[in-house]
């Protein structure tokens, strides 16, 4: 366990933004939180990194309460927080060396780490150049530059894609994912589904200061939501194939249109082989399957969709 938070409350004035928020991180994962505006994952994240105290919970982080062991904790993780913090008038490479010294590195290690960071994040080209005159796309990955020269063992980041061109989002995803490949466990967070789906192995659902859901991608979306759906195309279809389609295990519904049957199953039935062997005696003309996202997830746990982001941060 790299990380564990049990019971966590933070209060601000009369506002609970953390309400007994119980979660883990376990060693080698990618650990998506989701959860829309407000709903305490920043929070969590100060809390997680010593920055603000808890009214309520325990934190641990390598095994260690993170009172007892602070300084020594804090080298071992790396953080991107969701506001930037470079120095906009510093060169990108002088901003890599401030923070890697922090860290206490020197010398040619610290040269050579840098070269490293600018390259693996496509900043070389622009390394002598002030944050300044970046795009918000490349202040993001020096951002994130940043949090890596020290070559943490866990890697969090608050929202780093937020408002950025869709190619430094694809390359930081990249990133992160092979950071992980590398050994790095990874907290991640965001409002983007498919950035979730595509780079976590495990999710939390956060609303309003609680972990609601846990679990892969397709454990939620299972879950949560009961039902999937199939769209078989048949040339000719026999009047009797609905009739035999009904009666495969996990089928509830087989509505027929013509020559297009749609099919729906309770989740997680995986009978579509046995749909298919079915209709293996008519020509098929297409099959198309409509999977529940973790977009559907949220909305059936929370009610609420989540912001789009991108505009205003
Ligand atoms: N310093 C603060 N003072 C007062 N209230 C705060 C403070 N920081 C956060 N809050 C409140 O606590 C709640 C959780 O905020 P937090 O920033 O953790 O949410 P978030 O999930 O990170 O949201 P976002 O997606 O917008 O970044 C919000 O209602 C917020 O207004
Ligand atoms: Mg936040």
């Amino acid at each position: 366990m790299i990380v564990s938070m049990t019971g966590i409350v933070k209060r601000y004035a009369r506002h609970t933004a953390l309400d007994h928020l119980t979660m883990e991180v376990r060693k080698g994962e990618v650990l998506g939180l989701l959860g829309p505006n407000g709903a305490g994952k920043t929070t969590a994240i100060r809390v997680l990194t010593g920055l603000t105290a808890a009214d309520a919970g325990k934190t641990a982080l390598f095994g260690q309460e993170m009172r007892a062991r602070a300084a020594e904790i804090k080298r071992r993780i790396g953080v991107v927080p969701q506001d930037l913090a470079l120095y906009e008038t510093l060169p990108a490479r002088e901003n890599l060396w401030y923070f890697g010294k922090l860290y206490g590195m020197g010398g040619a290690q610290l040269k050579s780490r840098t070269d490293e960071v600018l390259e693996v994040l496509g900043l070389t080209e622009v390394a002598k150049k002030p944050p300044k005159k970046f795009s918000g796309g490349m202040k993001r990955r020096l951002n994130i530059g940043c949090a890596v020269m020290h070559r943490p063992e866990l890697l969090i980041l608050d929202e780093p894609t937020v408002g950025i061109d869709p190619q430094s989002r694809s390359h930081i995803l990249d990133f992160v994912t092979e950071m992980n490949a590398q050994g790095t466990t990874v907290l991640y967070t965001s409002h983007y589904m498919e950035e979730v789906e595509r780079i976590c192995s495990r999710v939390l659902i956060v609303d309003a200061g609680r972990v609601i859901a846990d679990g892969s991608v397709a454990e939620l979306t299972r879950t949560v939501l009961f039902e999937e759906t199939v769209v078989i195309e048949v040339k000719n279809p026999a009047p009797s194939l609905p009739d035999s389609i009904k009666n495969i295990q996990g089928v509830l519904r087989c509505d027929t249109d013509g020559h297009i049957l749609t099919v729906t199953s309770t989740a997680g039935s995986a009978n579509l082989a046995r749909m298919l062997e079915c209709a293996a005696p008519f020509v098929i003309l297409g099959v198309t399957g409509k999977r529940p996202t973790l977009e559907d997830a949220f909305l059936a746990l929370t009610g609420k969709k989540l912001r789009d982001g991108g505009e205003g941060e």
